[in-house]
């Protein structure tokens, strides 16, 4: 039985903040953000999500949940959404605060492994976080490429950044990329770039 999931008006939660920079203050390239995403960011990113397409959805990279939040308050099951989180203070944290997600403590650059027998079936989305523009340009397109191959056809890899220029450029013969416009409302400014493969 699906659970459902009731948005609850967004606060700021100063645990999360301090959470979150001290995870920057260990890791920063592995954190690659002082502090967690907006509501606006986070709603920017799951509005991108087709709810016409069926399967599973894969959040990369949760953090503290305020992604994760967006989603299921677009009224996906929790039972639908997968966390991969390479944190496991935030993948504890995800585990309570969303019950019925499942949560994977893992590498979302290589998501076939860590997923493995976990999703079988084709994916609807994959929501990534991952700091992408802290790793070199071959992972950066090795992790779309693979992240591509377990997704329904014309389903989106969605990926925010902070930079003007999108992450992996745009090969309209391998895959189509089209850019959200800045969102202010976060700090630092973001963008979301969703990537499809071509048909
Ligand atoms: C920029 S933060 C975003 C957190 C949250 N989604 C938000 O928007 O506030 C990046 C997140 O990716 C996680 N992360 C970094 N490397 C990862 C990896 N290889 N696999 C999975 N998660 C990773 C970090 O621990 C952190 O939670």
């Amino acid at each position: 039985m699906s659970r459902s999931f009731v948005a609850k008006k967004p606060k700021l939660r100063l645990d999360d903040e301090v959470k979150f920079l001290s995870s920057w203050l260990q890791n920063p390239l592995k954190t690659g953000a002082v502090s967690p995403s907006s509501p606006a960011l986070a709603k920017a990113m799951a509005q991108q999500i087709d709810l016409a397409i069926p399967g599973p959805i894969v959040e990369l990279g949760p953090g503290t949940g305020p992604v994760t939040e967006a989603i299921l308050a677009r009224g996906i099951a929790p039972e639908r959404l997968i966390t991969v989180e390479f944190n496991p203070g935030f993948c504890a944290l995800v585990k309570k605060r969303f019950p019925g997600v499942h949560v994977v403590q893992g590498d979302g650059y290589a998501l076939a492994e860590t997923l493995g027998e976990i999703a079988r079936e084709p994916l609807a989305a994959i929501v990534s976080s991952l700091p992408l523009m802290t790793r070199p340009m071959h992972v950066r397109l090795r992790t779309l490429k693979g992240a591509l191959k377990l997704l329904r056809p014309g389903a989106p890899f969605i990926q925010f950044t902070y930079a003007m220029t999108a992450p992996i450029p745009p090969r309209p013969n391998r895959y189509a990329l089209s850019a959200s416009p800045r969102i202010w409302l976060n700090l630092p400014p973001a963008r979301v770039w969703v990537y499809r493969a071509a048909v």
